[in-house]
């Protein structure tokens, strides 16, 4: 295992009615002038906004809205966001709603005290001041609510690209799972797809000796496998939402990451689709696993294996070894296909004669230079082969 420090003061707040506690929550973290950050709609339709405004105004604390986050949240909100909470005096955001309104909330904290373009963030440089920020998740897919992490696409090129630094940890995560109960199914679907990437990225490391963290792992998958089915059939099954809502903090706060090199490839080889083709980050990344996992499968075939045996139920094949790896590939790609992600570049409104672009985008644009890295190293070959796999 490897050296670590594993920082995540978040405070977490979960169950039914908690939204309730918003204003108290942001006076508890210091928070006297507020912007409310919200996404497209569904959030105001709900009356979750609502119940959020009342319970600021509650405890005297004066805010401002700022809704129109999109999904794969773009650039413009958040120089827009910047300018607001610099004119407002604004020192707190709270942002309500999914990944993509926590990510740009995120942005605009970090943006907001921040001398130069905040875009130097999505360029490489860490993130060391923001303004506080708290979040009211409505969906669970990113796990934005816990992570050090955030994701803006710049409108001018279509780069999707991620910035980091503890100081954009949220300090409170409400987690009422009844708020996920009017997503739609595929957007369900998504979410589930994406928590198992961010636990896949993990699992598959060159650290030898991680035990804690390969168990952990595959304790969530296998609580997303039992779960995710049950959400799909049932969407208002309370407690099914709620075990994949926690299970999707637990994916990507980085507990179960620790002390081990990560992959993120497939995340990486994903972004372009979402920032090409606005399709949801969740059913671009369940086209670009598969494929990734059977191109690197071979870099450590017992790595694959371990999953396909106590993640897929599969019999270990101890003469071949890749035959058990394969089948645990094709046993994921079967339960991603069953809880209705696309399974293939058609399904997911991508195209094959984007590629040369894709790979571009991917390996050259925004300073990188001609390759991705994680579990292995990508060259603009492999990725252009791996775009192919999928169509
Ligand atoms: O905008 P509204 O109207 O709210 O609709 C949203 C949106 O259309 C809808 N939605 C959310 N909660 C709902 C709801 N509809 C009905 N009822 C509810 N309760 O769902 C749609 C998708 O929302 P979005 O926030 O985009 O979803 P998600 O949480 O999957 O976030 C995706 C973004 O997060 C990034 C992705 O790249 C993508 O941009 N990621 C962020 C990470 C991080 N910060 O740590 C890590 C992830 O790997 C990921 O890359
Ligand atoms: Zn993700």
């Amino acid at each position: 295992m490897n050296n670590f420090t594993f920082y995540s003061p978040t405070c977490f707040v979960f169950g039914r009615d908690t939204e309730n506690q918003a204003g108290s929550l942001v006076r508890r973290f210091g928070g006297t002038k507020v912007l409310i950050h919200y996404g497209g709609g569904s959030a105001v339709r709900s009356g979750l906004i609502g119940r959020v405004e009342a319970s600021l105004a509650a405890e005297g604390i004066p805010y401002l809205t700022l809704g129109g986050v999109q999904p794969n949240p773009r650039s413009g909100l958040v120089y827009e966001g910047i300018d607001l909470c610099r004119r407002e005096g604004v020192d707190f955001l709270l942002a309500v709603g999914g990944g993509s309104v926590i990510d740009s909330a995120k942005a605009i904290a970090a943006g907001t005290v921040y001398d130069g373009d905040f875009w130097d963030f999505y360029s490489g440089k860490r993130i060391e001041k923001a303004l506080p920020v708290g979040t009211v998740l409505t969906i669970a897919a990113a796990g934005s609510e816990g992570s050090p992490d955030s994701v803006i696409t710049r409108e001018d090129g279509m780069f999707k690209r991620g910035a980091s630094g503890d100081a954009i940890r949220p300090r409170f995560s409400i987690l009422n799972p009844a708020l996920t109960q009017t997503l739609p199914p595929a957007q369900t679907a998504a979410g589930i797809t994406d928590i198992m990437a961010h636990l896949y990225e993990r699992y598959l490391t060159n650290t030898k000796e991680v035990e804690v963290t390969d168990r952990l792992i595959e304790a969530l998958l296998l609580t997303m496998i039992h779960e995710g089915p049950r959400v799909i059939a049932d969407p208002d099954n309370y407690e099914a939402r709620a075990n994949i809502m926690w299970a999707g903090m637990m994916a990507h706060n980085n507990s179960c990451g620790v002390g081990r090199s990560q992959d993120w490839n497939s995340h990486n080889i994903e972004h372009e689709l979402s920032a090409l083709y606005d399709c949801a980050h969740g059913a671009g990344l369940a086209v670009t696993m598969p494929a990734v996992f059977t191109y690197v499968m071979d870099h450590d075939v017992m790595r694959f294996a371990q999953a396909a045996v106590r993640v897929w139920g599969c019999q270990m094949d101890f003469a071949h070894p890749e035959v058990t790896a394969r089948e645990g590939i094709e046993k994921f790609r079967a339960f991603l296909t069953s809880i209705g992600m696309p399974r293939n570049f058609a399904e997911l409104g991508a195209k094959e004669e984007d590629i040369p672009a894709l790979v571009r985008a991917l390996c050259r644009g925004d300073g990188r230079q001609g390759s991705i890295s994680g579990f292995v190293t990508l060259d603009e070959e492999d990725c252009a082969k791996i775009y192919r796999m999928m169509i």
